[in-house]
């Protein structure tokens, strides 16, 4: 396939280059005063430490350089440092860096709030607010829904992530890291399955079946005031569900008035090869939460949904003192132009097909691979013991140390800690995405000879 983007870089060379072990004596230097500073609950899966990073490469303090299969979590999907981000990003912090919206507004606020109520699924009238990180948007979509419905009643997934605050670690399914010694945690909090074809063996009617009669059982349709789902799970592991199973879930919303939230947070802006996961099924959530790939790099959330729902909300009851900021709004609107401009939802399905071919190869080489799955530049391999379903963190580790010591920035995820997920930035040159999964097919091969 020929590479259709030119990857727009800080001009730093597109290569991947060690020149020392990693991470290398600077980085293990500022690790020991990291030490010595940092809280310990803050954890670096790689502790390199980073100098500069731009289209598929990170930079680090040794002058190392590696391929960044990862986008800091599908956060710089436009790359790091994107030209039109940094633009945008001088111009505003020049002007002004702050007034909170809530006291003197912007236009920037409102421009990211028109581009979402365009972007998103649906042509229905919406509203936007705007957060600095996920999870606020997740607790503020909580918000929208019981003051507009008058019900409390919440209803998550197995496997499910939204985040670390009380109310989203209530809605989050992993306990370690996330949950652990943490709690209580915030309650009318209820957990229904998740359709996981590769373990559950069920079609997503099938699925959404069974989850629609523990929802029913256990809480009751005219209690919920929500269902919160990720249309392709993250930290979870990235499952897909079946096909069905996202529109049989939201018609039964629809049938007992319940509102439907999509969490878009790590699938959103263009990174499955659509702008938003829920359009590969048709899907139109009520509120959709975004973050992570909306803003190149800078502290931005929204909640965007239905007009009558969001603007159900008291003057006042959506806010902060950050939400929204200039700077961070700019950046936004240098990120949305970026993805535009660039075609980087059909990049993302191109580099999707990539992926899943070379991961399939693989996958037909190594028993150890029980699932190749994702959409668009959001795909994992899931690890198990040959010919079971038992899954094998030990290999799922032991090859991601494999590939970041070989200078590949790989992410791990998933309920079982057996998932290696792959989230390259979208404007990574093809040729080093190819370098980035040779070496992980080698990694693969050398755990398991
Ligand atoms: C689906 C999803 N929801 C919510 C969050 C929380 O976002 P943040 O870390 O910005 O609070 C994440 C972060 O990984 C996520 O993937």
């Amino acid at each position: 396939m020929t590479d259709t983007v030119i990857a727009p870089t800080t001009g730093l060379v597109q290569e991947r280059r060690l020149v020392t072990d990693l991470p290398g004596p600077r980085s293990q230097e500022l690790s020991a005063r990291r030490a010595a500073a940092v809280s310990a609950g803050g954890s670096s899966m790689l502790p390199v430490y980073i100098t500069a990073a731009g289209g598929g490469v990170l930079v680090d303090v040794d002058g190392n350089s590696l391929i960044d299969l990862g986008a800091g979590i599908a956060v710089v999907s436009v790359g790091n440092a994107a030209p039109r981000v940094v633009e945008q990003v001088r111009e505003q912090v020049a002007n002004f860096t702050h007034t909170c919206f809530m006291i003197t507004p912007y236009e920037g606020y409102v421009a990211v709030c028109e581009a979402l109520n365009r972007l998103t699924p649906g042509r229905h009238e919406k509203r936007s607010a705007l957060f600095n990180s996920g999870a606020e948007a997740v607790e503020n979509a909580v918000k929208v829904a019981r003051a507009a419905t008058g019900r409390t009643s919440i209803v998550a997934f197995d496997h499910a992530y939204h985040g670390r605050t009380n109310l989203t670690m209530a809605l989050t399914a992993k306990s370690m890291p996330y949950k652990h010694s943490f709690g209580p945690f915030a309650s009318d909090v209820y957990r229904a399955p998740m359709s996981y074809p590769f373990r559950d063996g069920l079609t997503g009617p099938e699925a959404a079946a069974q989850a629609i009669s523990i929802i029913d059982k256990q809480v009751g349709g005219s209690e919920t005031a929500a269902v919160i789902i990720e249309p392709i799970q993250g930290e979870g592991g990235f499952i897909v569900p079946a096909p069905g199973f996202l529109p049989a879930l939201l018609d039964w919303c629809t049938d007992n008035g319940v509102v439907f939230i999509a969490d878009e947070i790590q699938t959103g802006f263009a990174r499955t090869g659509a702008m938003f996961a829920c359009e590969h099924e048709g899907v139109v959530p009520d509120l959709v939460t975004t973050a992570k790939g909306i803003a190149g790099g800078l502290p931005l959330a929204g909640l965007t949904g239905r007009a009558d729902l969001i603007d159900s909300v008291h003057p006042g009851g959506l806010g902060g003192t950050y939400g929204g900021n200039p700077v961070a709004c700019a950046a936004g609107l240098g990120a949305i132009a970026t993805i535009e401009e660039l075609g980087l939802v059909d990049r993302a399905g191109q580099l999707g097909t990539i992926l899943l071919d070379r991961l399939r190869a693989m996958a037909s080489r190594h028993p150890v691979i029980g699932d190749v799955r994702g959409r668009g530049a959001m795909v994992a391999i899931e690890f198990v013991w040959p010919g079971t379903t038992e899954p094998a963190a030990d290999v799922c580790a032991a090859v991601a140390r494999a590939a970041h010591a070989a200078g590949v920035v790989i992410l791990t995820c998933g309920t079982y800690g057996n998932v290696i997920r792959l989230l390259p930035p979208l404007v990574i040159p093809l040729d080093l995405l190819h370098e980035g999964l040779d070496i992980l097919d080698e990694a693969i091969g050398a755990v398991t000879a």
